[in-house]
């Protein structure tokens, strides 16, 4: 019964993968729109991978560049140093809570990054990707300074809907540059910005169309928006980009008489992804203590890279930064970008600028996070927009992780250990046709779940995991053993037996949806050590093993929640 969960787990080389998660900006706490997007669905997947006992790397880190820090520090009249200082800190603290496992969560603001970062830039610049232009840019005569990006808005060029900023229009997705606005205003001083010439560097995009194109040809495991949205762009066109800007905030550009300047926010965000896997491999973190480690994920013909992101940030995942990796020429491109449509807040989306959103470290104080992470795995954004209402969130919690999951877990090791003596009871010899078939459909389930989260198809395989539970509630409710245990003991003690082994096989399929609870859970069927090292598979639960009184895994929600946490998200 469990070979071919066995063969599941052992007998495969293990795979090289890269989890890159998008560098979120430093400039404000984490909500709810975050963890949807690309933190949520990046954790599960290398829970996943890891339990398949694959060697995974999660990396990360706070853009600690570009204007949303410099808006910010502006407006609380601190500097970007200390706006960015005070949310990394509290971006740790939400990874801690929601249990999202980077191997690291660097920033951008380190002597690695920027020396990663700056010979990136050497390397283009000899192999002649780079070069040297003048720029018209937008002006503010009034703040007397140049116009960062996102200091200006108008009207899109492409579709037309007002408030586009200078570097990308929201509403169409389409990158733009802030020449191209209608009716750009400055959100300096409101002045019509004017244009004035400035040199820079420029990223040569439009000799990688053809390449691009013919790569992206073969990514038909790509998700279906974001695979048209890049052959459109390459449809159309690259055309070369500039690449740093008049700031003094940023990495500085490592040649002589650019003092004025800094290389762009994007263009060495992206290389992040590269710097911390390089400053991973130097760390004490690295259990092989060799700092060239990082190759394996980066030069390896056989290592993966997956770009956990959100959909306005495909451009740069899909086009800009691979181009930028052919340039370097030495490189892996991604191999998927599978990325997230929007969480809407009772359909508007979760955008941190216009208020509406959940705070994620407001949360964690109210709520466990295990809960949010199911919601927003069985509601995951994956194929389109998905909303996030307080009334469903108390639905899902109460009907489908109290009533279908967690009652399950605690019934069968209540009446256990009332009845048993507080340890798995023995099956008779020949288990029941139905009892077989249960336990059948659990081991079965690990290759179907295991499919999609490996094709990143996270609500699908949590939604299969979920219906192995609902089976074994309609074992357990015609098998009665709470009843039987009165008339037939051996009846009972089969039951329970095979309810208690496909509760540990459904631990470890929700494992990495639901990772605080799990580990709970593991502990109670008795288990030793931890899930994720016990592989993807059912460690079967054996007769006579000493079960630890049960506690609740989850808590039910009054519905009186649901107007609350309206009335806040009003406010
Ligand atoms: N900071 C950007 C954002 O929050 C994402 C940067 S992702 C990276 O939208 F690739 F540039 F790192
Ligand atoms: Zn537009």
């Amino acid at each position: 019964m469990t070979t071919a969960t066995n063969a599941l787990a052992g007998d495969r080389t293990p795979e090289t993968i890269l989890v890159a998660v998008a560098w979120p900006y430093a400039n404000n706490h984490l909500h709810a729109g975050h963890l949807a997007g690309a933190y949520l669905p990046a954790d599960i997947f290398a829970r996943y991978q890891r339990m398949r006992g694959n060697r995974v790397l999660m990396v990360s880190g706070s853009d600690s560049h570009g204007t949303p820090v410099t808006v910010r520090a502006e407006q609380e009249g601190t500097t970007p140093e200390a706006v960015f200082q005070r949310y990394h800190q509290s971006f740790l603290d939400t990874w801690d809570g929601f249990g999202i496992s980077f191997d690291i969560f660097t920033s951008t603001d380190t002597p690695n990054h920027i020396k990663v970062a700056q010979d990136f830039f050497l390397r283009l610049r000899e192999r002649g990707y780079l070069y040297e232009a003048e720029q018209e840019l937008l002006y503010d005569p009034v703040a007397q300074r140049f116009l960062p990006d996102r200091y200006v808005e108008g009207t899109c060029p492409r579709c037309g809907a007002e408030g586009a900023r200078g570097d990308q229009c929201d509403n169409c997705g389409s990158t733009l540059d802030a020449l191209e606005l209608i009716n750009p205003i400055s959100k300096l001083s409101n002045a019509t910005p004017e244009r004035r010439a400035s040199s820079h560097f420029f990223l040569k995009l439009s000799a990688f169309t053809e390449q691009l194109q013919a790569w992206i040809g073969g990514k038909e495991h790509w998700r279906t928006n974001v695979r048209n949205f890049t052959l459109g762009m390459l449809r159309e066109g690259l055309k070369d980009r500039a690449i740093t800007r008049d700031l003094t905030w940023g990495v500085p550009i490592p040649l002589e008489g650019y003092d004025d300047k800094r290389i762009y926010v994007w263009f060495e965000a992206v290389i992040g992804y590269l710097s911390a896997t390089v400053e991973w491999a130097a760390s004490e973190a690295n259990p092989t203590g060799n700092a060239e480690a990082w190759r394996d994920f980066w030069t390896s013909d056989t290592s993966r890279t997956y770009h956990f992101i959100g959909k306005d940030n495909i451009p740069f995942h899909t086009v800009i930064w691979p181009s930028m990796i052919l340039g370097h020429g030495d490189l892996n491109l991604p191999y998927d970008v599978p990325a997230n449509q929007y969480l809407t807040m009772g359909g508007t989306k979760a955008s941190k600028s216009r208020g509406g959103v959940i705070w994620l470290p407001e949360y964690l104080e109210r709520y466990d996070p295990d809960p949010l992470r199911y919601m927003m795995t069985a509601n995951a954004p994956e194929t389109s927009d998905s909303d996030f209402t307080w009334t469903e969130f108390v639905r899902r919690n109460n009907d489908e992780l109290v009533a279908r999951w967690g009652n399950l877990v605690n019934r069968v090791l209540t009446i256990t250990g009332r009845n048993f003596d507080a340890a798995v009871p023995a099956p008779p010899a020949d288990l029941s046709p139905e009892s077989r078939a249960l336990i059948e459909r659990c081991d079965e389930a690990f290759e179907a779940v295991g499919n999609d989260f490996d094709h990143v198809n996270l609500r699908r395989g949590l939604t299969a995991a979920m219906e192995v539970a609902q089976a074994a509630n309609q074992y357990l409710d015609a098998r009665a053993p709470w009843s039987a245990v009165k008339t037939d003991r051996d009846h009972a003690a089969e039951t329970l037996y095979v309810a208690l082994n496909v509760i540990s096989g459904l631990v470890t399929m929700l494992h990495p949806v639901l990772p605080f609870s799990c580990a709970k859970a593991w502990t109670m069927l008795g288990h030793s050590g931890d899930v994720e090292a016990a592989g993807w598979q059912r460690t079967p639960v054996l007769p006579g093993t000493p079960l630890p009184a049960p506690a609740p895994l989850f808590k039910k929600l009054d519905d009186a929640v649901v107007a609350e946490e309206e009335a806040r998200l009003g406010s």
